[in-house]
């Protein structure tokens, strides 16, 4: 099984983003966009992973999890990997805060000691709202770089669980399943 794991976005703020990307998806850019449903923040991307393996990978999260305080994801900004002129994939901007860094390095941590080589480049928190078709030139993305700069979303979102995330290939490009969800320390309420 092709598995990741995601911080999934609250529906609300699915159709927030989706409204705020109406602009660039009118435009007839060469771009597969991402579906709502799929909005998605990776924070770890296992690949292909033994079914058996599933329910150890589970635990671990889980262990995670339960030892991270809830807390707030800021999207804001657009942008796109390698570059906006030559793009592969276009993406809503995640701010690094510092619980997003340990949830990160905790789940790297936690992988490891099940043989998941831990990822040594930066982390570059996003949301991927379209990635470009294959074998575009430059000239096909002409103008993107104004339209993206003159669109604006941001928003905060609480992130209350940790989700262990099946990929599979469907024929509209990928099917996101959530396999589970490990639920992060809620702090106790103030009276
Ligand atoms: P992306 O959105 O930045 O493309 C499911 O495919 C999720 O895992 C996607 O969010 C994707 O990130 C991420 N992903 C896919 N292949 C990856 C890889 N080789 N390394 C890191 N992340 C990957």
């Amino acid at each position: 099984m092709r598995l990741f794991v995601a911080l999934n976005i609250p529906k609300q703020e699915r159709t927030r983003i989706q409204r705020a990307v109406a602009r660039l998806r009118d435009s007839e850019f060469p771009v597969r966009w991402i579906e709502p449903e799929g909005y998605h923040l990776t924070l770890k991307f296992l690949g292909e992973v033994r079914a058996d393996l599933a329910p150890t990978v589970e635990r671990a999260i889980d262990r995670v999890a339960a030892a991270t305080n809830a807390f707030p994801l800021s999207i804001s900004g657009f942008g796109a990997f390698p570059t906006i002129r030559r793009p592969h994939v276009l993406w809503l901007g995640v701010d690094p805060s510092p619980a997003l860094r340990c949830l990160k390095q905790d789940l790297e941590w936690g992988l490891a000691s099940h043989g998941f080589e831990r990822e040594t480049r930066a982390f570059h928190p996003h949301i991927t709202i379209g990635r470009a078709e294959e074998a575009e030139g430059a000239g096909a993305f002409r103008g993107l770089d104004e339209l993206a700069a003159g669109l604006r979303f941001s928003a905060k979102v609480p992130a209350a669980t940790v989700d262990l995330m099946r990929s599979q290939v469907s024929r509209g490009g990928q099917k996101y399943s959530v396999l589970r969800e490990s639920p992060l320390k809620q702090r106790p309420r103030r009276r």
